[in-house]
């Protein structure tokens, strides 16, 4: 409900379930400099981390659309770097939904062990 989207008109919301049980929503916030928007999970995700939660069991998505939408892949890899096999819920409009594992939908993200193994 609180989408600020008037350039792509496309509005997101997301609920992170934390496992000390706290939800974070976020919804995505667009700009005149399009490059400059936020995507509802990582501004969900941003409102998480600044109260203090590391760990997450969910992540609940609704987009606008008969299919729903799953999170974008900048926004797989930001959910994953801290729990990387959370549920993900794709909401449908008709208040179903359907479920997967963050892993299936990102099976091998940055970790920055990478870095090590570069020699950085
Ligand atoms: N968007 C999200 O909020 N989450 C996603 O996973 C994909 C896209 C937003 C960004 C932009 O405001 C609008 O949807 C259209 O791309």
């Amino acid at each position: 409900m609180n989408s600020y989207a008037p350039y792509s008109q496309f509005n997101v919301g997301a609920a992170l379930l934390a496992a000390d049980g706290r939800v974070f929503t976020g919804a995505n916030i667009e700009n005149a400099s399009l490059g400059l928007s936020i995507c509802a999970e990582r501004v969900a995700l941003g409102a998480a981390i600044s109260a203090g939660a590391r760990s997450f069991s969910a992540v609940a998505v609704a987009g606008e659309g008969a299919l729903g939408i799953l999170p974008c892949g900048a926004c797989r890899q930001a959910l994953a770097e801290f729990s990387p096999s959370m549920i993900v819920l794709r909401c449908h409009p008709d208040g179903s939904f359907d479920s997967r594992s963050l892993a299936d939908l990102v099976p091998a993200p940055f970790t920055g062990g990478e870095l090590e193994l570069a020699g950085a």
